[in-house]
């Protein structure tokens, strides 16, 4: 016998970060390439949000779709030859959404020497069910004290997105109803 309500959503366990943390390695050839000769940043969004969604599927243990991806950051030019490592784990959870934190590490496919931090992003992703309508995620539950400053970072970062998107909402309703057809 239980006195649980029988509509009540059972609470999903929390995952610690390491459980989907992952990282995709890729060399880099000349089908990569811009105009100038180095890598297209297309291509390196691309990885990026390949590896964030593989987390993300990770964490949620199912399908999860990209909702945003901003602060995309190329700090290098990536080159031929370099073999890129898209580092990715899951920094916030909130109630069926998840930030997922990326870092882009390039190094001389050949060479020893350590590989030099040449991009990063954060991406949003919602977890998804058949129908593709937003489902559930467990908790992260960071545990080192970077993990615990990404997930605080994370919250400042959603706190920002939610009151730009109400404020531009906000002004465009402001400006239908004064007439302008923009
Ligand atoms: C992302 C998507 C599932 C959101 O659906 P929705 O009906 O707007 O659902 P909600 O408003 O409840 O949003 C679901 C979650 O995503 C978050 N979210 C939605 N849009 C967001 C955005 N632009 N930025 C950040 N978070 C966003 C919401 O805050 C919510 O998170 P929470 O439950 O943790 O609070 C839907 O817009 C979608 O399917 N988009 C297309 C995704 C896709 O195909 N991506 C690949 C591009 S080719």
């Amino acid at each position: 016998m239980t006195d649980q309500a029988p509509d009540a959503i059972p609470e999903i366990p929390g995952k610690p970060t390491s459980a989907s943390r992952t990282t995709l390695s890729h060399i880099m050839t000349h089908n990569d390439t811009n105009l100038l000769g180095t890598v297209h940043g297309g291509v390196i969004m691309k990885l990026v949000d390949d590896a964030a969604g593989a987390v993300a599927g990770r964490h949620s243990g199912g399908p999860a779709v990209t909702a945003s991806m901003d602060e995309m950051v190329f700090l290098e030019p990536v080159r031929v030859g370099d073999l890129v490592h898209v580092k990715s784990q899951v920094n916030w959870t909130g109630r069926t959404s998840m930030e997922i934190g990326v870092r882009v590490l390039a190094e001389r496919w050949n060479e020893s020497a350590p590989a030099t931090q040449v991009g990063s992003a954060y991406l949003v992703f919602a977890a998804v069910d058949a129908d593709g309508k937003p489902r559930r995620v467990p908790q992260v539950l960071p545990e080192t004290d970077r993990d615990r400053r990404r997930y605080q970072e994370a919250q400042i970062r959603r706190t920002h997105r939610l009151a730009r998107r109400r404020a531009i909402r906000e002004l465009r309703e402001k400006r239908a109803a004064e007439g302008f057809e923009d």
